[in-house]
């Protein structure tokens, strides 16, 4: 599969983050997946809870990853570093998908995950030509989430109260949209393919 890479920006260059590239995870990877899977900051405002043992993630990459019609690492210098996935919907909803994506708490505020958004925000439309929306669902609490959508262009729609069940918990969730027809401002400047 083609692997795509971001181009750098200055941020990235002067921390030496600008390799930034998307590719499919296999059992190999399972060392990079548990620093992560493994990691309660990470986990704090996702669906999943913690992972305790290499065995959990052996199988979170067999069971789930290898099998999910759009899940890929998130590499830097070729290395795994967090996680971004898209998921689709059928029928009448076949329309829209979901993206979500986590990284090393290691690398935030690099602008990592914000370029990792911006591969997928470029490249999925043209994947999937049938899509017309891109959708993403973020606790009110996740301001870095949010920031990151903000920064891609992503539209924040509204608060949709009580929406999920968070470890339990009823949260509020933000609803973001990028639709096909958005401009796509400088994301296609950005980026070549590898
Ligand atoms: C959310 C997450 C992916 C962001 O990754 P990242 O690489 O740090 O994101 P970026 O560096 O590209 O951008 C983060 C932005 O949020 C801002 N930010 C971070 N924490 C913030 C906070 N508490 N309040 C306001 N802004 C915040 C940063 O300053 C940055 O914005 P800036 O570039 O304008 O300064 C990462 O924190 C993560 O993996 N979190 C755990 C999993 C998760 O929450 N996933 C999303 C579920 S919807």
């Amino acid at each position: 599969m083609e692997k795509i890479q971001a181009k750098p920006d200055k941020k990235e260059i002067d921390g030496d983050y600008s390799n930034v590239s998307l590719r499919p995870l296999d059992p190999s990877d399972v060392d990079d997946v548990m620093v992560w899977v493994t990691d309660d900051k990470v986990s704090k405002y996702c669906s999943w809870d913690t992972y305790t043992s290499k065995d959990e993630a052996m199988n979170l990459i067999v069971d789930v990853i290898v099998p999910h019609p759009w899940f890929r690492a998130i590499c830097l210098k070729g290395r795994p570093i967090g996680a971004i996935l898209v998921k689709p919907n059928k029928g009448n909803e076949s329309c829209r998908a979901e993206v979500g994506y986590h990284l090393a708490s290691k690398y935030w505020g690099k602008g990592i995950a914000t370029r990792a958004v911006k591969l997928v925000a470029s490249t999925i439309f043209i994947e999937w030509p049938h899509l017309e929306r891109l959708e993403a669902l973020v606790d009110v609490d996740n301001m870095g989430s949010q920031r990151v959508l903000e920064k891609v262009g992503f539209k924040k729609e509204g608060v949709l109260r009580k929406y999920y069940l968070l470890k339990r918990r009823p949260i509020d969730m933000v609803m973001f949209s990028l639709l096909s027809s958005d401009p796509q401002f400088e994301i296609s400047n950005e980026l070549y393919r590898a």
